[in-house]
């Protein structure tokens, strides 16, 4: 399968899931979307049909014929065509407030995860413990998790399409979403405000899971990385320790505690590399550190032009980092 037909495949699947709600917020989303296509199928029939009805049964005025029976003026005409509309528009305003209510009642004070978009990934920071991970946010399930939404530079758009409404966000400006899950599960969620060249790489998994399995992982995240178990490895923390990489990213347990790239110290435990652009293969990773731009053209990871060694020492260390 090529980048486009692979891309197109992942847009019609988020069609798809909007229409499989998986949890409240999302149902209220969806129940108001059913309400409001009726109504315009209804409005479209009827304009349709009165379009088609005057075309098929008057279908030319001839020379000499009368004009039409002229309405102008008459006001209960005037009246049922403005009382209609206003209807309509008053009940469909009337729902939208009322489901806003259900999807988004205000926030609490403090957030449970502090979700931040970053070109081209998504950092999140759990308040409570302090873990902090990326690109696979992990909640429990069956509970609303309070989210705030930050940006580090452009607009990016928070969406998981099974979940809850979309949610721009913004450098300096939080903004607040309630996040649900009715079932365990994976669930796929995308940035969908265009923010550069790799925005349609900027995928995330939210995965909820049991109350228990949930703060097994968050222990699992807070742990310190594992010191190097083989040569090999301990080469690879010296290179990562010597070369740029601490000026980007973290790994707990090691000098390296920078935020600007995704934080490492659990980054074997992650399905995805490159923010869902390859699956988080031994393979890839090589690929990764060989030449990232060749993996994902205008990463902010340069080409390091490490040599096959250098690739290998440090692959072998950052693959145990569980
Ligand atoms: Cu971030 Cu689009």
């Amino acid at each position: 399968m090529n980048l486009h037909s692979f891309s197109a495949a992942f847009l019609v699947a988020d069609v798809v899931k909007v229409f499989n709600p998986q949890s409240p917020q999302a149902r209220a989303i969806f129940d108001l979307a059913i309400v409001v296509i009726v109504v315009m199928v209804v409005i479209f029939a009827v304009v349709v049909g009165i379009v088609m009805y005057a075309l098929l049964g008057f279908p030319r005025w001839r020379e000499g014929e009368r004009d039409p029976e002229q309405v102008e003026g008459n006001n209960t005409i005037e009246i049922v065509w403005t009382a209609i509309p206003l209807a309509i528009v008053t009940i469909l305003f009337v729902l939208s407030a009322r489901t806003m209510g259900i999807s988004d009642p205000p926030p609490p004070p403090k957030p449970d995860i502090v979700v931040i978009g970053h070109q081209w990934w998504w950092e999140a920071r759990y308040t409570n413990s302090g873990a902090i991970v990326a690109n696979e946010i992990h909640i429990p399930v069956g509970k609303a998790v309070a989210l705030r939404l930050d940006s580090v530079d452009v607009l990016h758009e928070f969406w998981v399409p099974e979940l809850a409404r979309k949610l721009t966000t913004v450098p300096g400006h939080p903004n607040h979403l309630w996040i649900q899950a009715d079932k365990p599960a994976t669930y796929l969620g995308f940035c969908t405000e265009f923010c550069g060249t790799q925005h349609a790489w900027m995928h995330f998994l939210l995965v909820a899971e049991p109350q228990e399995e949930f703060q097994k992982w968050e222990q699992a995240q807070l742990a310190p990385a594992p010191p190097p178990a083989s040569e090999n490895a301990q080469k690879g923390l010296a290179l990562f320790e010597q070369m740029t990489c601490v000026n980007c990213h973290a790994i707990k347990g090691t000098i390296a505690s920078a935020t600007f790239g995704p934080d490492l110290t659990h980054f074997a435990s992650r399905k995805q590399l490159g923010a869902g652009i390859v699956a988080n293969t031994p393979e890839n990773l090589r690929r990764w550190l060989h030449d990232p731009q060749q993996v994902k053209i205008g990463a902010k990871m340069p080409n390091f032009k490490f040599t096959d060694e250098q690739v290998t020492q440090l692959a072998d260390y950052i693959e145990t980092l569980k």
